[in-house]
């Protein structure tokens, strides 16, 4: 069965711990944690610091979404701030295989996460190693983007190479997610859909987190 994760990027930041609370309601298992450098994609977000502050305040599964030029520079500080699941981008680690060693050594879940132009292929080699796809369906650096629709088939595509080479990752699909298009992500093979502004940016948080979930089960 598909999961929700939604992405704390749309939240409001002045009150993280009350937004935790709504998502948590709402019947949430996993909270998306989307770091940016402002060099590896245009934009800055937040660091470690302040995912070891939310970990005080919830169990949440943290799956954390480095979208930061070369991220072998800070496995240890976001293993250190409660990470259950550290994703780098393919494009952006100089050793991919290494850094996929690294964050393994620590007991984490490695994913790795490949722009819209990255072909699936590229994780031939690694794909013993990893416990997670994350297909980017926006360029990745800012929530409220649309999807992009040849995403549909790179989801399917990946489907098919995961259950032939790996059937345990963890598939999954960030950007551009909502309420209309759930259930197309969902039936071309997602498992781990993340949603950002769709569920921070609703009226009501707890309801929408829980209509995500109604659509997808
Ligand atoms: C984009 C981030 C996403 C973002 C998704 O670079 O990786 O996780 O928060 O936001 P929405 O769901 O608004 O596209
Ligand atoms: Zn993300």
């Amino acid at each position: 069965m598909a999961k929700i994760a939604p992405s704390l990027l749309s939240a409001d930041f002045a009150n993280l711990e009350g937004e935790i609370r709504k998502i948590e309601a709402g019947g949430a298992e996993y909270l998306h944690l989307d770091v940016m450098d402002g060099n590896y994609v245009p934009n800055i977000s937040f660091g470690a610091p302040v995912i070891a502050k939310l970990r005080d305040k919830t169990d949440l599964i943290f799956d954390v979404h480095l979208m930061i030029e070369k991220p072998e520079r800070y496995i240890e500080n976001f293993v250190k701030a409660g990470a259950d699941i550290i994703t780098i981008h393919q494009e952006a680690s100089l050793h991919l295989h290494r850094t996929i060693q690294e964050i393994k050594s620590h007991g984490v879940k490695a994913g790795v996460s490949l722009n819209p132009a990255t072909p699936i292929e590229s994780l031939k080699y690694v794909i013993d190693d990893i416990d997670l796809i994350l297909i980017m369906s926006v360029n990745p650096g800012f929530g409220g983007q649309s999807f992009i629709p040849t995403m549909i088939e790179k989801i399917k595509e990946t489907r098919s190479f995961i259950d032939k080479h790996n059937p345990q990752i963890i598939l999954e699909v960030d950007g551009g997610i909502k309420l209309d298009n759930v259930q197309e992500i969902v039936k071309a093979g997602a498992d781990l859909i993340v949603v950002g502004s769709a569920i921070f940016g609703a009226d009501d948080v707890v309801e929408r987190t829980k209509e995500f979930y109604n659509l997808i089960v």
